[in-house]
Formats: structure tokens, C-alpha cells, sequence
């Protein structure tokens, strides 16, 4: 019950019992994900899934973190092909071969499901699919990453040597973040790094890693809605995000998708 406490870094060690508020909530958030694949095909708008997404949520009894959050208004961000991360929902219609990264985030009995994952709309060229292949790998080697006594530099150093094997490149500018009974919370999980710096991950830390990779160089840049990040040479970018906790002797995905389908078919 009280094994909760915080570290020097301000990371918050939560208790066994706490797994099972993260892994309900964080279920939720891959079954929205789920769901919302169906939908997406070439001649849909991004708001049609957005309204989708916030009728599952109302439907499921859950509550959207993201509306309200800091005067976001959507479910969802959906950020399509040189966008990087926080793409705003509304009249853009996808066409054939367009990529876009689906975010979710609800809030369950107070726990917070965070995850995103790729879709593709029709064919995707053949780059495309590299870059959300390796992307997506990326993400599972700093996941593989996580255990006690390794470091946030490690998971980092995971995810940046894989993404730099492939001549892509890992995005500086957004990092993943501890959550739990609150959205953004200490650590900045960052995407690159070198092994044995940062601190050390403990038992009942919860973060998410949600690496974006580029095509092209890594620098972003924000428009002028405040929240749309694109590449800044308009370079192909996509993203995949899970909600962990760290375990006795590794950790646990709580944004596990229900029927298997967090990597997309192409
Ligand atoms: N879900 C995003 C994340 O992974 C945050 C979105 S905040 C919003 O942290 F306001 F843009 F929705
Ligand atoms: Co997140
Ligand atoms: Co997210």
C-alpha cells in the first residue's frame, strides 16, 4: 500500500497493486486503437477518426486526457506523413499511400493509458513501410532495454544505435515521459543517449517510450497552431508509443493491443 515514494530524480516508485490500475487503463487506450483501424482508408478526414475515437471513449466510460489538456480540444493526435507528433484532427483527407501515427490517451479510475502506433492508409511506398518497420523495432530494443538496475541512458542508447544503423534519424525535440495518476510526469524518457548515464530505472517506475524517427534529418518545428510538429525538411516521420512499468526483472506492457494489431498490416 505505501511502498510509494519518489526518487531524487522526482520519478514516483508505485506500488505492486498499481500495475492493475495501468494495465486497465492502458488496455483501454490499445482497444480504442484497435477499433480505430478499421476506419483508416484513403477519403477518410482525420477529424472523422478523431470523432470516432472520443465516442469510444464517452462509450467505454473512460475519460480523454488530451481534452482540456493545456486547450487541446481532440480524442486524439494524428499526425500524418511529415508530421511528426501532436497532429491536430480535422479536415484533412487522408489519400492513398499516406502514413499517420494514431495517439490515445485515456484516464481510467484516475490511471493514465498513453500509446500510439502507425496506420497507413491504402499502399505505402516501400520507404514508408521501412520507416515504420524500423521505427517500431526501435521502440521494442528500448523496451527490451528495461529492467532494474538499467539506466534511462541505456534505453535511450538502445533506440538511437538501432534508428542510426538504419541511416534514419531519431527526433531531439520530444522525448517520452513517467505517468501514472498523471499525464507528464518525471523522467524525460529521450530516444537517444549513452549506455549508463541517466538514472537508474527501479521496480514500480512507470514511463512511456514513444520514439519518433525521421527519414530525413532530425530537426522539428512547430506551426503556427502551437501544436502541429512537422519535419523541417518535410522528411517522411513516424512514431510508436507503449505505457511500461518496470518489473522485478523487466517490465511490463500495459498498452499490450487486445487483438494483436499494434504493428500494422501493410
Ligand atoms: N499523448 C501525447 C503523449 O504521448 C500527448 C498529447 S498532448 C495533446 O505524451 F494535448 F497534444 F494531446
Ligand atoms: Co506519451
Ligand atoms: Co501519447
Amino acid at each position: 500500500m505505501n511502498d510509494a515514494r519518489v526518487t531524487r530524480e522526482g520519478i514516483r516508485i508505485h506500488a505492486p497493486e498499481d500495475f492493475a490500475g495501468m494495465r486497465a487503463a492502458g488496455r483501454m487506450a490499445a482497444l480504442i486503437l484497435d477499433e480505430v483501424g478499421p476506419l483508416v482508408t484513403p477519403g477518410v478526414t482525420t477529424a472523422a477518426l478523431d470523432d470516432f475515437i472520443r465516442h469510444r471513449v464517452e462509450a467505454l466510460d473512460l475519460t480523454s486526457a488530451t481534452i482540456g489538456y493545456r486547450g487541446y480540444q481532440h480524442a486524439s493526435c494524428i499526425s500524418v506523413n511529415h508530421v511528426v507528433c501532436h497532429g491536430i484532427p480535422g479536415d484533412k483527407v487522408l489519400a492513398d499511400g499516406d502514413i499517420l501515427n494514431i495517439d490515445v490517451t485515456v484516464i481510467l479510475d484516475g490511471w493514465f493509458g498513453d500509446s500510439s502506433r502507425m496506420y497507413v492508409a491504402g499502399t505505402p511506398s516501400v520507404k514508408a513501410r521501412r520507416l515504420i518497420q524500423v521505427t517500431h523495432d526501435a521502440l521494442m530494443k528500448g523496451i527490451e532495454a528495461v529492467r532494474p538496475g538499467a539506466t534511462f541512458g541505456d534505453v535511450g542508447a538502445a533506440i538511437q544505435t538501432w534508428v542510426e544503423a538504419h541511416k534514419m534519424s531519431v527526433v531531439r525535440d520530444f522525448c517520452g515521459h513517467g505517468l501514472g495518476r498523471v499525464f507528464h510526469a518525471p523522467p524525460n524518457v529521450l530516444h537517444y543517449g549513452r549506455p549508463g548515464r541517466g538514472a537508474v530505472l527501479e521496480e514500480g517506475m512507470f514511463f512511456t517510450i514513444e520514439p519518433m524517427v525521421n527519414l530525413g534529418r532530425p530537426e522539428t518545428k512547430v506551426l503556427g497552431d502551437d501544436w502541429t510538429a512537422v519535419t523541417r525538411d518535410r522528411s517522411l516521420s513516424a512514431q510508436f508509443e507503449h505505457a511500461v512499468g518496470v518489473t522485478a526483472d523487466g517490465c511490463e506492457i500495459f498498452t499490450l493491443s487486445p487483438g494483436g494489431l499494434f504493428y500494422p498490416a501493410i
